[in-house]
């Protein structure tokens, strides 16, 4: 079955563009992409793509999810089956505008975020000879987490776990998950974090003294995380969207041999019991005290 294989970039809406330039490049150290008019573009530091996109707006928050498709027919296959299900699709297959992107359809998810579904130019390759530092998943609030679950299904998402405030974690290769979903009673949707994979539990490290040197104060860690097993150092950017550097997450190599775990209350986000309690954001208030 035709399926996504990776998260290719992330597209954030960003009210001051030189605020966030600056920090993307000093203190989160990715390298600027081309960029189209008015948008900028940057890539983590050895990978063969732009991964994050920045585009001008009044106000903060997720643009677009960007995810990767092997092929042009697998793409064709996918709009297929999301059309068939009664999913949106805002744009048929064409060719890509924005670097690296060969074929582009895009679609809407439950919630009405945009997903664009992207045939890259050239492909990142399997996984063991993937840079080590690259843009690893996304998590996005939602108040329907049935109905957008059923939908990342449908783009070959699995379950890798699922937790007691709601949150199910969501695989589409042998990473533990690239996707997550936080079920929100308040009506919370959009992005709730983006995070970056730099490798392993030394590179996290040193990457959280290096970040705090820059004068970014980190929100949430260090810890381990019990879904994914990775451990995470959470900051803000200057709109106020959380970003993650983790190392050592988990790897589901078999499907078949892959259980669904469940993560009771016991669990408080952090396994070695180090971090605290996890950052305001992350909490499920209402909008209108919501920071993207
Ligand atoms: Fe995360």
């Amino acid at each position: 079955m035709p399926k996504v294989s990776e998260l290719r970039r992330v597209a954030l809406r960003v009210p001051d563009m030189e605020a966030a330039c600056a920090f993307y490049e000093t203190v989160w150290a990715m390298d600027p992409g081309p960029g189209a008019s008015g948008e900028r573009s940057y890539r983590s530091r050895g990978e063969n793509h732009d991964d994050l996109l920045l585009v001008p707006a009044d106000g903060p928050g997720l643009d677009h999810l960007g995810l990767g498709v092997e092929s042009e027919a697998g793409l064709h296959a996918i709009v297929r089956r999301v059309r068939s299900a009664g999913g949106t699709v805002l744009s048929e297959p064409a060719p890509g505008s924005r670097a690296g992107d060969l074929l582009v359809a895009a679609v809407a998810d439950a919630d009405g975020n945009r997903v664009e579904l992207i045939v890259p130019s050239q492909p990142s390759g399997p996984r063991p000879i993937r840079s080590k530092r690259h843009l690893g998943h996304a998590v996005l609030w939602t108040p329907q987490a049935t109905q957008q679950e059923a939908f990342y299904a449908l783009l070959g998402f699995q379950v890798s776990d699922r937790t007691h405030i709601g949150m199910s974690f969501l695989r589409c290769n042998t990473d533990h998950h690239s996707l997550a979903l936080a079920a929100s009673r308040n009506g919370r949707r959009g992005l709730q974090h983006l995070a970056f994979d730099i490798g392993n539990i030394d590179d996290v490290m040193r990457e959280y003294a290096r970040i705090r040197s820059a004068g970014a104060d980190c929100i949430w860690g260090v810890g381990r995380h019990g879904p994914g097993n990775n451990v995470f150092a959470y900051f803000r950017d200057p709109a106020g969207h959380v970003v993650e550097y983790y190392g050592d997450m988990e790897t589901v190599e078999s499907a078949e041999v892959a259980q669904v775990r469940y993560w009771g209350p016991e669990h408080k986000g952090d396994i070695w019991n180090i971090a605290g309690a996890p950052p305001v954001q992350f909490r499920d208030e209402s909008p209108s005290k919501e920071t993207p």
